[in-house]
């Protein structure tokens, strides 16, 4: 089976980890974040997979190549300006080879779901599209897509503050080939705004295969420390991801002093380093980072390269690559430090009144 991956999102809101990396190449437990969903679908029988590249389009192909070391074949279509999520499906379908359904992912979802079950829901029900819908605690902050007692989309509800139901879009996708060719060529189009809405209004039948296996959209920083915690401790396996009994992911020469304590979830990128009583705690440390003896980094990503000095305090914080935490600095509740920046001794700090 042949799949479209959709990787040309500038990811905004992990900036600044995505000034220099897109999303779905971020380091999530020893891998780039996309491997872990590429991997799932080769093991479900998708054996050729088009890259939907634009932003940073040649990171990419320097980390999967053609797809050997993966065992999937890869291929690559870029778009000069970004078309959207259906306008990259339609652009990228001049490299698929075969006229059978099309798996489209988005490459910056972790999810547990049964590519297969999906795959086979839609070759049963022979919809225009069949489509992975997930059920959230609080569907505010999506979109909500309503079904019959049969599996088939009524509607496509925008965000609102009394969504319908708890089945939201999931971003997986199987296409029939034929839908995929009808969508306008050339152009800005989203699959969720226009081409979705516009198929149920032709009549057309979309069917929302639910299924409430781990999910998570791995949009912001607190999503991405989430993701790869849940990765390193086994709340989502991932084909890529050794079980690892001690909560905590070490790569390559990475080195953690004895009197430090690092668990919850952490990975410690290759060449990064822990020091003496420091406290590493549910977080994402890059290849390079330095935690210096007694520094606190909790809920957070050091991005390659970044030092935290001793005595600096991180909470639910991105440091840059390269940046600097001078000693004593506290961060908190979503702060974000740009890649370079070199924060003075205690430069920053908030006091508990
Ligand atoms: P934000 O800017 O933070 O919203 O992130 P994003 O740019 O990744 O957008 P979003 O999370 O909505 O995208 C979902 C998936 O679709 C991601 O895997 C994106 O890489 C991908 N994507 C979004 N827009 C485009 C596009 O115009 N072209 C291509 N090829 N992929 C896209």
């Amino acid at each position: 089976m042949e799949a479209i991956l959709l990787v040309g999102g500038q990811g905004t809101r992990l900036r600044p980890l995505t000034i220099s990396t897109p999303k779905p190449l971020l380091p999530a437990a020893g891998v780039p974040l996309l491997e872990h969903q590429l991997t799932r679908a080769r093991d479900a029988g998708v054996t050729r997979i088009v890259f939907a590249t634009s932003y940073r389009a040649e990171m990419f192909t320097d980390a999967f190549g053609d797809g050997t070391r993966l065992g999937l074949e890869i291929v690559y279509v870029t778009e000069d300006e970004p078309l959207g999520t259906a306008g990259a499906i339609r652009n990228a379908s001049a490299a698929l080879t075969g006229d059978g359904p099309v798996l489209v992912l988005n490459g910056d979802i972790l999810s547990g779901h049964d590519i297969s079950a999906q795959v086979a829901a839609h070759r049963k029900s022979d919809a225009a599209v069949t489509l992975h819908l997930t059920l959230v605690d609080d569907a505010r902050r999506y979109g909500s897509v309503p079904t019959s007692p049969d599996g088939r989309v009524l509607d496509f509800v925008e965000k609102s503050a009394n969504p319908p139901t708890n089945q939201v879009n999931a971003g997986c996708y199987v296409f029939r080939r034929s839908v995929i060719d009808s969508i306008p060529p050339g152009r800005v189009v989203s699959a969720e705004y226009e081409t979705f809405p516009e198929l149920l209004a032709k009549g057309e039948t979309i069917v929302g295969y639910v299924e409430a296996a781990y999910w998570l959209d791995v949009g912001t920083p607190a999503a991405f420390v989430r993701g790869v915690t849940d990765l390193v401790l086994g709340a989502l396996t991932s084909p890529v991801v050794r079980a690892n009994e001690h909560g905590v992911l070490l790569q390559g020469d990475a080195s953690v002093a004895s009197s430090a304590r690092v668990g919850g979830g952490t990975a410690v990128g290759a060449g990064a380093s822990v020091g003496a009583d420091a406290l590493v705690e549910s977080s994402v440390l890059f290849d390079g980072a330095v935690i210096e003896p007694g520094a606190r980094v909790v809920r957070s990503v050091v991005g390659h390269g970044a030092r935290v000095c001793s005595g600096a305090v991180l909470e639910d914080c991105v440091v840059g690559d390269d940046a600097t935490v001078g000693p004593g600095n506290e961060l908190l509740d979503g702060a974000r430090v740009w890649p370079g920046v070199d924060l003075p001794a205690t430069a920053v700090r908030f006091s508990p009144e």
